[in-house]
């Protein structure tokens, strides 16, 4: 349950492991280990509380950045060489939106503007139902909003019982849908896909390769892919060449 550098993620996993202890009546680690090994479905359980749940608005802003500036005229530049007028994005293990929220409101505020005849669908997955229905109702505490333009954050959002709202217009774009990425690829393909802080972080090796080879299958010839910051594509990836080595952005080639 340890990851080297990653006192946050181990304190958030350990503080709801030690919850469920608690509400059992278990007293030890050990004892605990003792029950999984007993009671099959606990792992169920661990499953579901081993999920990073950390996330919020313009996460890495200089990739947000870059995709406003660089990447998203650029890709918009291809659907329309194609006859194309739909931009669509995959935003895999979306957390409770902040993500795909932040590419709509990219979009719609800052690039729509120059391409009226273009529309923009972000499809948002990820694999816990909770965080699809907190996603959903859109509504976050300011510390997830905080690194967006402060006029953003109050002529895009509804303030209510110490709440920012995202107003329904910029929810519009964005489709939530519950879904393994180890299991499952949403339909049709994409012309840019951001897995950022899951596969490349918390997934074995060979995992992280599946998942690769998923994405790539997912994506437009010339599409991209964007992982987190500090993330590496794992040794011996193919299909992908590099765009930006510093924000982690690659490029779909064919295998
Ligand atoms: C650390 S958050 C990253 C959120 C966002 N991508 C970001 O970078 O801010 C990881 C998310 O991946 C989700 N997740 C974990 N395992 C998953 C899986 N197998 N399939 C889809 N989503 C998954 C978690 O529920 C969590 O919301």
């Amino acid at each position: 349950m340890r990851w080297e550098g990653f006192r946050k993620v181990r304190t958030q996993v350990c503080k709801r492991i030690a919850r469920r202890m608690n509400q059992m009546h278990i007293k030890s680690v050990s004892d605990y280990r003792e029950f999984l090994e007993k009671h099959a479905e606990e792992w169920d359980w661990i499953e579901a509380l081993s999920h990073v749940t950390i996330s919020r608005f313009y996460r890495d802003k200089a990739v947000f950045k870059f995709l406003e500036n660089d990447l998203l005229p650029l890709l918009v530049k291809q659907v329309s060489d194609r006859k194309r007028n739909l931009l669509r994005v995959w935003s895999v293990g979306c957390c409770s939106g902040e993500e795909p929220y932040t590419m709509a409101l990219i979009w719609k505020v800052r690039l729509q503007p120059q391409w009226p005849n273009v529309r923009l669908e972000v499809m948002a997955t990820d694999v816990d139902s909770k965080l699809i229905q907190r996603a959903k109702q859109a509504a976050y505490p300011y510390s997830s909003i905080k690194a967006l333009p402060n006029e953003w954050q109050h002529q895009l959002f509804d303030q209510r019982n110490g709440l920012f709202y995202l107003k329904p217009e910029y929810q519009r774009d964005v489709h939530f849908v519950e879904q393994d990425v180890r299991v499952t690829t949403p339909q049709g393909l994409f012309d840019l896909v951001l897995c950022r802080n899951l596969a490349f972080t918390y997934f074995e090796i060979e995992q992280q390769h599946k998942i690769l080879d998923r994405i790539h299958a997912a994506i437009q010839p010339d599409g991209v892919l964007v992982i987190g910051i500090q993330e590496d594509l794992p040794e011996g990836t193919q299909g992908f060449s590099t765009c930006s080595e510093k924000l982690k952005i690659f490029k779909k080639v064919p295998l």
